[in-house]
């Protein structure tokens, strides 16, 4: 995919539905009594690996434009779950079936197959779950077992973690209690509420009973995750107007970076939708500050920091991501595929175990990006050659469709106006 530098970019985006939250309205109604209607549902490649998962456990689902009919069913039945890349769809569902009395074995492509699945059956062993993973990686077996409650300290923040223990402690005896290091997203706690669950939030700790769920509507926000392209854009080009982006405060420390690297922008039309926080974030053109991470605020930008990383090489000055560690087991070691992408278009990155050394020289080249399959390197990459010298090329680029099946055309089509 060729993409070609822009002096200035400017304009305002509808921005595809969150993927966290589309993937917990669809598989948590499906596993819940009744029926539900889930719109501005994200449609990409990983949430249809989710609703073809929840079909082969046995629920109805209807697809038409971005809305989803779903009827739950009340018990799961035997199943081959293929996952596809998503690391959400496995490892939630990990946890769903391992207190439902049934056999499922749940695989994986090649990049899934290669992240590490026992952080979460570990933790579900606690609980008596009979989960077997293949070298600590999927395919993953999971068979019928009682569960009981047990108080579950999670080594790392990790939603995906978390939320597969939650949903394991709706089918286990007695109380279940995870504890996390630091606060990861919320969103399962907020829809396990809204669906009835017995649970309460006490800071960095989760406390759930067993209990039925009960359908819900959700009206999906837009990604802050795929806003983020965008919102860059208007920090480098001009001005971008991405409209009810979810603002979740376990989602926002991108804007928290804004603040620290001078990116100016603000916060329109602030309302709540079933139950999340949304907003307008219109974002200017700015003089952009070199920035220094730590590990506190990875939970709240950790898919972000690619896109943070070509802000930082377009900032003058040096720029220190430290105890992002977790980057290296996402979709590709994001550690070096990140360094790889600025390095390949006249940045200076220096990977290290835990993040990256960024000099910003103010501008970038142009040249190509290897996305290495991975999504979020791919519109990275695009972002950073949009405002790069002379343009380049995206190499496997069609990975975009996991999370933002049209972030091309708008890329290419601009926004209306704003
Ligand atoms: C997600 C949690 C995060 C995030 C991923 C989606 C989720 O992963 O990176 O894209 O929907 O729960 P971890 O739980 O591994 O941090």
């Amino acid at each position: 995919m060729n993409i070609s530098a822009r002096k200035s970019f400017q304009g305002a985006f509808k921005i595809p539905g969150d993927k966290s939250v589309t993937h917990r309205a669809i598989m948590f109604n499906a596993a819940a009594e009744g029926e539900a209607t889930v719109t501005n549902a994200l449609l990409g490649e990983d949430c249809l690996s989710t609703i073809r998962c929840m079909r082969a456990l046995g629920a109805d689902i209807r697809l038409s434009e971005n809305t989803v009919c779903i009827r739950g069913a009340s018990e799961f039945q035997n199943a081959d779950c293929d996952c596809g890349n998503s690391g959400t769809t496995i490892r939630l569902l990990m946890g769903l079936v391992s207190g439902k009395n049934v056999r499922v074995t749940l695989t994986g492509d090649g990049s899934l197959s290669s992240r590490p699945m026992e952080r979460v059956a570990a933790p579900l062993r606690l609980l008596g779950a009979d989960i077997r993973t293949t070298n600590g990686k999927a395919p993953v077996e999971v068979y019928p077992a009682a569960l009981t409650g047990a108080v579950i300290d999670t080594k790392v923040a990790s939603a995906q973690v978390k939320s597969a223990i939650l949903l394991a402690g709706l089918n286990a005896a007695g109380e279940t209690r995870v504890r996390e290091p630091l606060k990861s997203r919320d969103h399962t706690e907020r829809m396990l509420s809204a669906m009835g669950a017995d649970l309460r939030v006490e800071g960095n700790e989760v406390i759930i009973r067993p209990g039925k769920l009960h359908c819900v509507d959700v009206d999906v926000p837009a990604d802050i995750s795929s806003a983020a392209y965008f919102m860059a854009l208007g920090a480098l080009g001009g001005e971008t107007l991405c409209k009810n982006v979810g603002v979740n405060p376990t989602r926002t420390g991108i804007l928290k970076v804004f603040d620290q690297m001078n990116v100016r922008y603000v916060l329109e039309n602030e309302h709540s939708v079933c139950g999340e926080p949304v907003a307008d974030i219109r974002v200017f053109k700015s003089e952009i500050s070199p920035v220094h991470l730590t590990k506190e605020i990875m939970p709240a930008l950790i898919d972000e920091i690619l896109v943070i990383a070509v802000l930082c090489a377009f900032a003058k000055g040096e720029s220190l991501i430290e105890g992002a560690e977790e980057l290296r087991v996402k979709e590709s070691d994001r550690i070096a595929t990140t360094a790889e992408m600025l390095n390949a278009l006249g940045g200076e990155c220096i990977p290290r175990t835990d993040g990256f050394l960024i000099r910003g020289k103010g501008t970038l080249c142009g040249g190509k990006v290897n996305s290495y399959g991975d999504h979020r390197i791919a519109m990275s990459g695009a972002v950073a050659l949009t405002a790069s010298q002379d343009g380049g090329e995206i190499l496997d680029a069609d990975c975009v469709a996991i999370s933002f099946p049209d972030f091309y055309t708008l890329l290419n089509k601009g926004g209306i106006s704003c």
